[in-house]
């Protein structure tokens, strides 16, 4: 079972309540204008207000940031503050905060392992999400919830589209691929939004951290690294996955949505460039899945098309080598605070 840690028994008190005036810029320095924002938001939200749960993982932290810079009423709930598999907490919670968009940020993320506890990843990753969708049901919300290209076979060999048929290959796949069931099954204006591969600034505080930081860790310890070279993805960076969520809620979207990081590429191609944006030479090798055993299986090839997306006229995401960079920049200048 889950525990309770931190929830005290007060179900909400302990909620973080962040009300700003929003800037005008993203990560990337597109203009969003705040009167634009302001008029698309009116246009398909009954209020500003917005609960974040998983606000302490990678992309939650980026969606409370991304939402109050745009001035909205935000509410972000850490685990500790509610977890997601109490219906109760959920139901309370939102009944507290009675909130126009609930955004599900919170996800059990640890593929291999799953194949162990099954279980535990169904009820975060599935059941979960139908206690948010039934509690977003009673104040007339909008549920936004994140899915994977994980629910995808692999075999397509191209980047997948929302209209392709999922077939998940684990039992983290099958529990995220029941979250998007239960969301789309109560709620006939869910947004689920499938993404990949998913590294953030805040990753470097979480206990499961990104690829980026897992990399950069070996590297520093010198030896040899072997990725491998037969998996592809699209390495989706949190704050602009962040900024082009908040433009879909913004734009009334509902139904399945992909946005990963907008071009295809190998863990060892990843791994390559991560390398070369932090300046760091470790021996680096490429492998394959018949050498580098998992407990789960992975499709092979599972990045995401963001056509859908950007069709709605909402902007590309940015090239790898520009969001690793981005990535660098905001890292060192969190460590730099962390050392001073
Ligand atoms: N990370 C990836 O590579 C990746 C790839 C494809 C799709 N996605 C999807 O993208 C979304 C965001 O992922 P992320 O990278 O931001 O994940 P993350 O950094 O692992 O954050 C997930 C957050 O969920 C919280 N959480 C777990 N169980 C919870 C519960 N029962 N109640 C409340 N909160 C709970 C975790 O808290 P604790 O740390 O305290 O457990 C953590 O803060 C998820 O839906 C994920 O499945 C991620």
């Amino acid at each position: 079972m889950i525990s309770l840690a931190g929830a005290s028994g007060g179900v909400c008190l302990s909620f973080i309540l962040v009300v700003h005036n929003g800037s005008v810029s993203d990560h990337l320095g597109n203009d969003l204008g705040n009167d634009l924002g302001n008029d698309l938001r009116n246009d398909v939200l009954n209020s500003d207000r917005v609960a974040i749960f998983g606000s302490g993982g990678q992309l939650g932290a980026e969606l409370v940031a991304d939402f109050t810079r745009r001035g909205y009423a935000v509410s972000g709930f850490t685990r500790g503050q509610v977890d997601i598999t109490d219906a109760a907490q959920v139901e309370q919670c939102l009944a507290h905060v009675d909130p126009a968009v609930v955004i599900n940020a919170a996800a059990y993320n640890q593929v291999d392992i799953a194949e162990k506890e099954p279980q535990q990843a169904f009820l975060i990753n599935g059941l979960a999400v139908r206690n948010l969708a039934l509690a977003c049901r009673q104040v007339d919300a909008r549920l936004v919830h994140f899915s994977t290209d994980y629910v995808f076979d692999g075999l397509a060999g191209r980047s997948y589209v929302e209209t392709d048929v999922p077939r998940p290959l684990g039992a983290y796949a099958v529990s995220k691929l029941a979250g998007e069931f239960y969301a789309r099954a109560y709620l006939d204006n869910a947004l689920v939004i499938r993404t990949s591969g998913v590294y953030g600034p805040a990753g470097l505080e979480t206990a499961r951290g990104n690829f980026v930081e897992m990399m950069l860790r070996l590297a520093a310890k010198g030896g040899p690294i072997r990725v491998v070279e037969d998996h592809v993805a699209s390495p989706t960076y949190a704050p602009t996955l962040a900024s082009r969520t908040v433009d879909l809620v913004e734009r009334g979207a509902q139904g399945l949505f992909h946005i990963g990081g907008g071009a295809p590429i190998s863990w060892f191609g990843w791994a390559v460039k991560i390398f070369a944006a932090a300046g760091v030479h470790p021996p680096l090798k490429p492998t394959n899945e018949r050498e580098f055993r998992t407990a789960a299986r992975r499709p092979n090839y599972s990045a995401l098309s963001n056509a859908k997306m950007e069709s709605l006229g909402i902007a590309p995401m940015p090239s790898l080598d520009e969001a690793i960079g981005l990535y660098m920049l905001a890292r060192s200048r969190k460590t730099g605070e962390a050392k001073s």
